[in-house]
């Protein structure tokens, strides 16, 4: 083992740990189990030898009595185990599932950018899976395996000692190709494991892009890339089968051989006398039963492999630090009083561009500022940054004087309400959803917030009203409503600075100016950052701020912009008014 996977096991036996009492108990059980497989022989020899050659009736009921109490007792401690290792690899996985949960939800967003959600997904359930089968089966087959392969040897030791040295020997060579198998099951397996994120990947593809493909009659393309995927997987998964189901017959003719030659030799002495017809039986037993040990013990490296594998993955994603978190020393942000100030502020997704450069402004609590400017020019990473989804790169953002980055995001993001140009609703009820993040909001206060929202109305005339189920991402509802309940969400939640990114962009004009109404009266209590590309919308905006190419070009009131020579804003007004 090199010494990363040292480390790995290390850290996964942290998890073992709390468990370790229960462990020793199955190594009791399993030892049990091992003993009374060997002591089965034992009554094998005598009762053959005592009832068929001796004819010795006393020994027929013994005989009677005690194989089914042995196996009772034998089957009792393979329950244990069998009760014991699955306790512990449930215990263990659910520890673990609920860290890598607890992980994800605390990591930022440049995580999700960089990883795929398929990726995300295959690790916590394919590998998580791949760790508990490791977990309860490794130790099944280093001590209950071993145990009983030990338990034969003494027991064919113990009838004959010249054959089994000769079965002792031949062991290691039966095993070679057992050995060399795992090896091939251990390569197969590891790319199958790798190709099932790739099925999720492909699955999850389709299941977002379910529009596209059918207005764009891409459903063939795409099924000949996911069959790609999944001919890829079987391939590995047949691999794997064919190199394991050959260990089978091989080991079983090898015992077949061994079987002969015992039959061969120890036939004439048991026909001399130098043998006894039960301890050749029981010796017969004693060997055909060190396969199965042997032919399990030669899989558990690929196991300990496999296992070792899945637990990189996740502890890679447990690894994972929050590019942005709280600050040790972070300070509970104030009530917002005065202003939001950024100062010389510089960000960019990616080291080479810039997508804000040495960025300058002051809103004044109780102002509305609006940002306008062509796609792509940065408006919503503005709002972005003030939720600290990212950190600026130099500069800061003030509010009341206090830098973000020194407050908890907790109390920050309390004071900051969104309303997201991607609506994101959950696969639950509107009324769940327009309550999000306010749970302990009163029915009455929802259909307030629904109200001032313009929501009211069409969630009412709804079968199920507020009741009714969104379905995911809210594909049950049209745009317009989506945007409207995601409205509600920000009003309920009440925060003293609201950032709508084209909230209303997805509203007919009627919708929008009531909308735009409930906006307006939103405003007068608050501080509110607005981003719209349809100027009607901003006209009303304290202050305009035309943002090109990750500065301000232009600022002012709505009046001021249109009488600008050149300026953009002048341009896009008579574009927007034509
Ligand atoms: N996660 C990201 N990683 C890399 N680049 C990004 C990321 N998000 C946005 N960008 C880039 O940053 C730039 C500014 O994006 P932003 O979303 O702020 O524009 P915007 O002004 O809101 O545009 P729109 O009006 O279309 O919403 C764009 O060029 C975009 O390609
Ligand atoms: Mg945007």
């Amino acid at each position: 083992m090199n010494t990363n996977k040292k480390m790995w096991f290390k850290r996964l036996f942290k998890y073992l740990k709390p468990y370790i009492a229960r462990f020793l108990i199955a190594v009791v059980f399993m030892s049990a189990f091992a003993g009374l497989a060997a002591s089965l022989l034992v009554v094998l020899k005598k009762a053959i030898d005592g009832i068929f050659v001796n004819k010795d009736f006393a020994m027929l009921g013994i005989a009677a009595v005690s194989v089914p109490v042995i196996f009772a007792l034998k089957g009792l401690a393979d329950y244990g185990r069998n009760y014991l290792l699955n306790y512990i690899g449930q215990n263990v996985i659910r520890d673990l599932r609920m860290e890598l949960y607890e992980k994800l939800i605390s990591l930022s967003h440049n995580f999700y950018v960089q990883n795929s959600s398929a990726k995300i997904m295959s690790r916590v359930t394919n590998d998580l899976n791949a760790l508990q089968t490791a977990i309860v089966k490794v130790p099944a087959s280093l001590v209950k395996d071993f145990l009983t392969f030990c338990g034969m040897l003494i027991a064919a030791f113990y009838l004959n000692w010249k054959f089994s040295l000769i079965v002792f020997i031949g062991f290691p060579i039966a095993a070679i190709p057992l050995v060399m198998f795992a090896r091939k099951i251990r390569k197969a397996s590891k790319q199958g494991q790798k190709q099932m994120a790739e099925i999720y990947s492909s699955l999850m593809q389709m299941l977002l892009g379910f529009s596209v493909i059918k207005a764009y009659n891409t459903e063939k393309h795409e099924e000949l890339k996911f069959k790609e995927e999944n001919d890829k997987f079987y391939d590995f998964a047949l691999r794997v089968i064919r190199v394991d189901s050959r260990s089978s017959p091989i080991m079983n003719f090898l015992g077949a051989v061994a079987v002969a030659v015992v039959l061969f030799f120890g036939g004439a002495d048991v026909l001399n006398g130098a043998w006894t017809a039960g301890a050749f039986f029981a010796f017969i037993a004693a060997v055909g039963q060190m396969y199965e040990p042997v032919r399990n013990f030669a899989k558990v490296n690929s196991q300990i492999q496999s296992g070792l594998a899945s637990a990189e993955r996740i502890f890679e994603v447990l690894d994972e630090e929050p590019a942005i978190k709280d600050a040790a020393d972070a300070k509970i942000l104030k009530p917002f009083e005065k202003s939001v100030v950024y100062k010389n502020v510089s960000f960019g997704y990616t080291g080479d561009k810039n997508i804000l450069d040495v960025f300058n402004l002051t809103v004044n609590r109780g102002q509305s500022v609006a940002f306008v400017g062509h796609s792509g020019s940065g408006k919503t990473t503005v709002a972005a940054l003030l939720l600290r989804f990212y950190d600026t790169l130099s500069g800061s953002i003030l509010i009341d004087g206090q830098d973000i980055k020194e407050v908890t995001l907790k109390s920050l993001r309390q004071q900051v309400g969104i309303v997201s140009q991607d609506v994101v609703l959950f696969d639950d009820s509107i009324k769940y959803n327009i309550a999000y993040g306010s749970f302990d909001a009163s029915e009455q206060d929802i259909i307030e917030a629904a109200k001032n929202a313009n929501a009211h109305d069409f969630i009412s005339a709804l079968p199920d009203g507020y009741d009714t189920l969104v379905g995911e991402r809210g594909i049950k509802l049209s745009g317009g409503e989506k945007q409207r309940i995601s409205i509600a969400r920000a009003i309920l939640k009440n925060p003293p600075i609201l950032i709508l990114d084209e909230a209303t962009s997805a509203l007919d004009s009627e919708s929008e100016k009531l909308v735009q109404d409930a906006v307006d009266k939103l405003m007068k209590n608050r501080t509110v950052i607005l981003i719209a590309h349809r100027l009607a919308t901003v006209r009303n905006a304290d202050n305009i701020i035309v943002m090109d190419n990750g500065r301000i070009a232009e600022t002012g009131r709505h009046e001021d912009l249109i009488r600008m020579e050149n300026g953009i804003y002048k341009n896009l007004n008579e574009l927007q008014v034509l």
